[in-house]
């Protein structure tokens, strides 16, 4: 075993203490716990004062565990009590990638024996990478006892976590290891001694195991996390009460491939309801649920569709060409215009109605003016050169373009500007169609982390800004739909089942991003399942970018005036920009359209030429963001628009489609044809 000392670095959580080191206590107490019955293994490398904040406490063991050199041991002290204050457990829980249960008990159990207010703590121990993190009580007496009760303990721990072969720590036997941890063993009593045995008994198996695991500076200092339980070896429910220690520690949900995904969220979508709608702009994107018939003929009237003279055919039906009076003018606005005798002509002009008693319009490049008004401001006379005139010539009747009762929308057409049914429908004087109505939408974001995209301030350590609510919401407007800005959301637990009570009143769908991977803090399936009554359909999907992906059902309440759905649907899409828009447009997006009637489901498909070899991941089918534009042979071709990487919203910028990547080895190559979702306009490629 080397020789060099153990590294241990104390961290003390403490408002007072952060404003005040003098007033800490704790710091020379451990250290004299360190260098007093550590058995001269340890060093003390660095000691720290943070106040009662995730952010913080996370911030300084993830500085102390994940860099190269690491220290071999974390100890805190504060916070893991029940003040709301106390947020220690809820700190640390999550950052370990490994649970320490054991220690856990031997600390509670030591100060038990003391005093029985010992288990209104919530500690918590594990490892994280190497190094292995143990929270003690904020007072220093505490402290001191808890760490006196698992010191001897650690070094082997710490050395384990370190990545070192288990094999030969153990040559010795449990003996050996207790002797080392200078333990006596005919001292330790009977259970220690089967508990430490049995775990004996296992070490072949599992040490091998997390030898690989633990181990550090193999994996470029990043290697990816690898959970070695089942989901259905552990415990299903996620209790956000229960504390830290009780809450699941990956996803419990199975995995579902996407078309299994978009079946369960075709089966849970509400069907559309069916309502009466005013004829107006806010029509436009509605799909209609009813056909519509014309209650008015176009045009209304006849009209003349030249400019010239209304004229009358005589009973014979022979009109004779020659000089006529020019006995009224009928201009295209509304208004009376006087029976039109024989022999008399009307001067027209294009689309204005023809005069009572009028029976054709003669064009005016067949006629002459011969005289004027004596004030020289009207036709007197003209003179019509030609007798060839049929009646109805150059008259346009009514209901020549549509006639009263004509079906002029059918059922599951949508309203649009560009396709002119909103003009159709206007043409005829239609007050009210029969509609789907159409979802609204809120979006949210969670996180205690996530700060509004436009705050100016410079970002402190670990904040994010919030780009996927604006991305969202944009996204959302652009395919036609009204969005509701429902906000950034706390990470406490009444905040998130507060705004979301409240969003189900105004909204029918809700999106929220962020805190659905399996990390910190993620109170949403918990809030939807205990608080809200929800059911969870899926929180896992075999696909990339997207994998964490929820998507829920709540009932409404019937008391609830505004929702006439049965149920609203939540989805929950992952925490980076990129993820966030993929899984809309492929989950959402068809759920939306569902809810309208709009027809077919989500974005158009169409197949790409790939301009580039493009890889496949082994394990997940993608969606590969890409250009789409066609080229000189008439057929659509593919660009990849940049890095997969799930948190880059960098290659969304000239994406206008989704490749979709089978899973597989190696890569399409050049000039083979996948199919790819279209997002935007297509492009062209030179
Ligand atoms: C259209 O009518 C509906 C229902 O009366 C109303 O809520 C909406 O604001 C109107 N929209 C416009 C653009 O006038």
């Amino acid at each position: 075993m080397s020789t060099t000392k153990l590294k241990a670095a104390i961290l003390i959580i403490s408002e007072t203490a952060s404003k005040d080191p003098s007033t800490d206590k704790c710091i020379p107490t451990l250290q004299s716990v360190f260098s007093d019955l550590g058995n001269n293994q340890w060093e003390v490398c660095a000691t720290e004062i943070v106040p009662d904040s995730i952010i913080d406490i996370q911030k300084q063991v993830r500085e102390w565990s994940d860099r190269e050199g690491s220290v071999n041991l974390i100890v805190t002290s504060g916070g893991t009590g029940f003040a709301t204050k106390d947020v220690t457990p809820e700190a640390v829980g999550p950052l370990l990638d490994r649970q320490a249960p054991g220690l856990v008990h031997g600390m509670l159990a030591t100060s038990f024996a003391v005093t029985p207010f010992a288990l209104m703590a919530r500690p918590v121990a594990g490892v994280r990478k190497s190094t292995l993190i143990l929270t003690l009580p904020g007072s220093p007496k505490g402290a001191k006892e808890n760490l006196d009760a698992v010191l001897r303990l650690l070094p082997h721990a710490c050395i384990q976590a370190a990545g070192a072969a288990s094999r030969p720590l153990h040559a010795g036997g449990v003996k050996k290891l207790e002797r080392d941890a200078g333990f006596s063993s005919s001292g330790t009593s009977g259970a220690t001694d089967s508990h430490v045995q049995h775990h004996h008994h296992h070490h072949g198996h599992r040490h091998d195991h997390s030898g690989g695991h633990g181990g550090h500076g193999g994996h470029g200092g990043h290697a990816v996390p690898r959970a070695h339980t089942k989901p259905d070896e552990r415990p299903q429910s996620n209790d956000p009460d229960a504390g830290p220690t009780r809450r699941y520690r990956s996803s419990p949900y199975p995995m579902l491939e996407v078309v299994d995904a978009l079946k369960l969220i075709a089966e849970h979508t509400p069907i559309p309801i069916v309502e009466k709608a005013p004829v107006n702009m806010s029509l436009v994107g509605s799909v209609l649920a009813e056909e519509v018939k014309a209650t008015e003929s176009v045009p209304a009237f006849r009209a003349s569709i030249v400019d010239g003279y209304a004229v009358r055919i005589p009973p014979s039906g022979k009109f004779e060409k020659g000089v006529y009076p020019v006995a009224l003018v009928s201009h295209a606005q509304a208004g009376n215009v006087r029976e039109l005798k024989e022999g008399e002509v009307a001067r027209i002009t294009t689309g204005a109605p023809l005069p009572p008693g009028s029976d054709a319009v003669v064009m005016v490049e067949d006629t002459v003016l011969v005289s004027q008004t004596d004030d020289g401001k009207e036709e007197k006379e003209i003179e019509i050169l030609t007798s060839d005139i049929q009646a109805n010539e150059n008259v346009r009747e009514v209901g020549s373009d549509v006639k009263e009762g004509d079906v002029i929308l059918k059922r599951g057409e949508g309203i649009t500007v560009v396709g002119g049914e909103f003009g159709l429908l206007a043409s005829v004087g239609t007050q009210e169609v029969t509609v789907h109505r159409r979802p609204v939408i809120g979006v949210l974001s969670t996180g205690d982390e996530i700060i509004p995209h436009n705050r100016p301030e410079a970002l402190r350590l670990g904040e994010v800004r919030d780009t996927n609510r604006p991305t969202l919401l944009t996204a959302i407007r652009g395919h036609g739909f009204e969005a509701v800005d429902l906000g950034i959301v706390s990470d406490k637990p009444g905040a998130l089942e507060q705004t979301l009570r409240d969003a189900l009143f105004k909204v029918d769908v809700i999106i929220t991003s962020g805190g659905v991977s399996m990390g910190e803090l993620d109170l949403l399936k918990p809030t939807i399942e205990r608080s809200l009554g929800g059911t969870i359909h899926f929180g896992r999907v075999n696909m990339k970018p997207g994998k964490p992906t929820t998507f829920a059902t709540i009932p409404t309440k019937h008391s609830s005036p505004s929702s006439a759905r049965s149920h609203k649907t939540i989805f929950s899409l992952p925490g980076n920009p990129a993820s966030a828009v993929v899984t809309f447009h492929l989950f959402v997006l068809p759920s939306l359209h569902q809810q309208s009637g709009v027809t077919p489901l989500g974005l158009p498909k169409v197949q790409v030429v790939l301009e580039e070899d493009v890889r496949m991941d082994k394990g997940r089918p993608e969606y590969h963001r890409a250009f789409v534009g066609v080229k000189a042979d008439g057929r659509l071709h593919a660009v990849s628009t940049g890095g997969q990487r799930s948190s880059r919203i960098g290659s969304f910028k000239g994406a206008n489609a989704l490749l979709c990547m089978p899973a597989g080895e190696g890569s399409k190559k050049k000039g083979e044809s996948v199919d790819a979702l279209l997002m935007g306009k297509l492009g062209v490629l030179p």
